[in-house]
């Protein structure tokens, strides 16, 4: 959260966008190149780097711009995500560039959990592979639909649109088996530069974006302020007499005096004060986005995990729910087995009580008698908690559901 000058504790608005793709196809390549084309790098960045690989005898890279870990540089891999700051005419942007080794799903699952948008690397000459369909479903399972393909390493097969059209074909064809379609596809060189800020003269047959150019046409989410109130309790805090209920309101928005119902317990209190840190007016509404705290106009006794609501919007409580689960533990994910489910501020036990389907992440291939899940695949279940848990459907309020995906620890 930054102060963003006008007194307010609202977010400054940038766009999160994630890149991803299999094992060396060049993400990294591509960030790295962006930043050198638009002048965004540091002063004298470029050529320190180009230094220091003169004197170890390696060759220059555009990703040693990202991947800084003497681990990255020497096996040429990325293995955790690093965040590039960006900045556009029409906005500011932070660029997440994931790793696209399999070992490393973790972490591109992680990068990519609160991205708003996604460009997918596809490398002209491999063509599609396990993790280019895997990535396209996590981003699915995570509700981030807005996506790009990239076709790089266009110079590898002498910028021939033959490629481009047939890896375009066979991957708006996955993409549309999972539900999902791509803004556009975009063939790049990262290594040489073409495509990527600058349009060059070798693929005359492409009239779409550049890269650049596509980064300004994805669409900005907008603050989920008109959805209904949900506001996980972080804390409690005791002053004086005074408890304080702090956390982040997820979507919609409050004002003193409203009345609040809190699940599961179902207790209600009335809004008597909003508190706000470190901003000079004391606030009497707020809305989503925000980190407050609140005391109510009678003591309740709330606890972290609770969620709190206006009562006449209030989110499901359940202890069995359906859930597409993409798993990445080691073992197994099996029934009879105890796991913590995590949700915003709650981490309720629970077990898988049916397995529906499980589909393999990157062929799809789906089988219907399977009573476990492996990692790194998907699976459709049914799960049933020890206690309530609270909850909305993807559909209606994302922010408050879009981790089911990944809120497993087996204990
Ligand atoms: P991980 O993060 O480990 O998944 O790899 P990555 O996708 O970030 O790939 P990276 O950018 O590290 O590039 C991998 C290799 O591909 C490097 O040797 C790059 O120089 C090379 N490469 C990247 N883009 C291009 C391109 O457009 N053309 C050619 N010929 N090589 C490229
Ligand atoms: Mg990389």
């Amino acid at each position: 959260m930054e102060e963003n000058g006008s007194g307010s504790t609202l977010p400054i608005r940038q766009m999160r966008m994630v890149i991803v793709g299999h094992v060396d196809h060049g993400k990294s390549t591509l960030v790295g190149r962006l930043m050198s084309d638009t002048g965004s790098l540091p002063d004298g960045k470029l050529d320190f780097i180009k230094e220091i690989c003169e004197r170890q005898g390696k060759a220059f890279e555009f990703a040693f711009l990202l991947d800084a870990l003497e681990e990255e540089q020497d096996q040429g891999i990325t293995i955790d995500t690093s965040q590039i700051y960006f900045k556009t005419d029409k906005r500011r942007y932070v660029i997440i560039d994931a790793p696209g080794h399999k070992e490393f799903l973790k972490n591109m699952v992680t990068g990519a959990a609160d991205a708003e948008s996604a460009l997918l690397l596809i490398d002209a000459y491999e063509g599609v592979q396990e993790q280019s369909r895997r990535h396209g479903y996590i981003l699915k399972l995570l509700g981030l639909t807005q996506v790009a393909v990239v076709i790089n390493k266009m110079d590898l097969v002498g910028y021939d649109p033959e490629v481009y059209f047939k890896i375009k074909s066979e991957y708006t064809e996955f993409l549309n088996t999972i539900g999902v379609e791509a803004k556009d596809f975009i063939p790049v060189s990262a290594k040489n530069g073409v495509n990527i800020a600058k349009r060059e003269d070798e693929m005359p047959w492409y009239k779409g974006p550049t890269v650049l150019e596509m980064l300004d046409l994805f669409e900005e989410k907008s603050m989920p302020n008109h959805l209904p109130f949900r506001f996980p309790i972080q804390d409690v805090y005791k002053f004086d007499e005074r408890r304080i209920l702090a956390g982040r309101v997820e979507s919609g928005r409050v004002k003193v005096g409203d009345k609040l119902v809190f699940s599961p317990s179902n207790k209600k209190g009335v809004i008597k004060n909003i508190e706000a840190w470190s901003v000079p007016k004391i606030p009497t509404d707020a809305e989503a986005g925000q980190s407050i705290g609140f005391s109510l106009t009678e003591q309740i006794f709330v606890e972290r995990g609770e969620v709190a609501s206006l009562v006449d919007e209030v989110p499901i409580v359940t202890t069995m729910f359906d859930a597409n689960i993409f798993w990445m533990g080691k073992r197994h994910l099996e029934k009879g087995r105890k796991y913590t489910l995590k949700l915003n501020t709650q981490e309720i036990p629970c077990e898988v009580a049916e397995f529906k389907k499980v589909i393999n992440a990157s062929t799809l291939e789906t089988l219907t008698d399977q009573d476990f899940l492996a990692k790194n695949d998907v699976a459709e279940l049914t799960l049933r908690t020890h206690y309530p848990v609270v909850f909305d459907l993807f559909g209606s309020i994302p922010t408050s559901a879009r981790n089911l995906s990944s809120l497993f620890i087996a204990s």
